[in-house]
């Protein structure tokens, strides 16, 4: 696997690639490889002939108060799986490559970035955009893999190359858990033991009112009881344990058609996120 970490090498590994003939695929991470990312690595294989990973730790996405520095880095062990699971290209660009001198462009997404996380994390989603798009239009890949595990991030990423006309084909893979159901995540490793094993009620009180709101259970009732649930285990402060149309992640009272159970709360110093899709039994 080669790694690359200026544009114009990118550019090169990526014309060789692309003169195979096959299609590209692209799975942006912030490294801190787990299962998770390794999943999008065996989508894009399966889609396409190569697949490129990014490892960017973005600063613009990451709050004045959030956890930018404690972020992990492993880039060395993180090739190394990226190579073991066939990757072809890393692209592992410094802050100054992908943010020169002078950087002033940003891409909002409007409305769907802004409920949620786009509350509880002001500018968050811009960022994301931003880099994203700056990503797409570095590798020019075919199709690109985010995880379901952050769905309002692929929720905003669909957005974006719809309004932008962007011609990549978006692919959401499904959320990759550890045996007791906790969501794989890069954040993961600020839990102590004791965090560790608390934050199970989180995938747990998703489930239970996942399969309430299913059976027509009230949605007000059941999101509380959710929220009564995270608070019992120890998550402090709860962002939000909301119900929403599975495509706008516009608020749902009723449920109708497809729509998402998604919540955000901290445990200890980990802010932890995850989701469930809900569909009338
Ligand atoms: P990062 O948190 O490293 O995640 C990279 C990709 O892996 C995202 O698409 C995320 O949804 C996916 N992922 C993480 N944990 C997962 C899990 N347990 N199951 C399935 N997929 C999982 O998300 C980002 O980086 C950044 O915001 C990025 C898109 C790279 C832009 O900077």
């Amino acid at each position: 696997m080669q790694i690359v970490r200026d544009l114009v090498a990118l550019r090169d590994a990526v014309a060789a690639l692309r003169a195979e003939g096959d299609a590209i695929a692209l799975v942006p991470t912030m490294g801190a490889l787990h299962a998770g990312h390794m999943a999008l690595i065996e989508e894009g294989k399966a889609r396409a002939g190569a697949v490129v990973a990014s490892i960017f730790v973005n600063p613009t996405q990451f709050g004045p108060n959030e956890d930018l520095d404690a972020y992990p880095r492993r880039e060395a062990s993180d090739a190394r799986m990226l190579e073991h699971a066939g990757c072809r290209l890393l692209w592992a660009p410094a802050v100054e490559e992908m943010y020169p001198e002078g950087f002033a462009t940003s891409i909002r997404v409007g409305g769907l970035a802004e409920r949620l996380d786009g509350e509880s994390r002001p500018g968050h989603f811009d960022a994301v955009a931003t880099v994203v798009a700056k990503l797409f239009h570095q590798v020019r890949p075919d199709l690109a893999l985010f995880g379901e595990k952050d769905y309002q991030q692929l929720a905003v990423i669909r957005r974006l190359v719809r309004d932008l006309d962007i011609a990549i084909e978006i692919v959401g893979v499904p959320t990759q858990r550890d045996d007791d159901g906790l969501a794989l995540s890069s954040r993961n490793a600020y839990l102590t033991e004791e965090e560790r094993a608390a934050a199970r009620a989180l995938p747990r009180a998703l489930g239970e009112a996942a399969a309430a709101l299913a059976r027509g259970e009230p949605v007000g009732k059941t999101l509380a009881l959710a929220r009564r649930r995270l608070a019992e285990a120890g998550f402090d402060p709860i962002d939000y344990v909301a119900l929403c149309d599975a495509h706008t992640l516009r608020p749902v009272t009723r449920l109708s058609g497809e729509a998402r159970l998604l919540a955000a709360a901290r445990m200890g110093r980990a802010r932890l996120i995850d989701n469930l899709p809900v569909v009338p039994d």
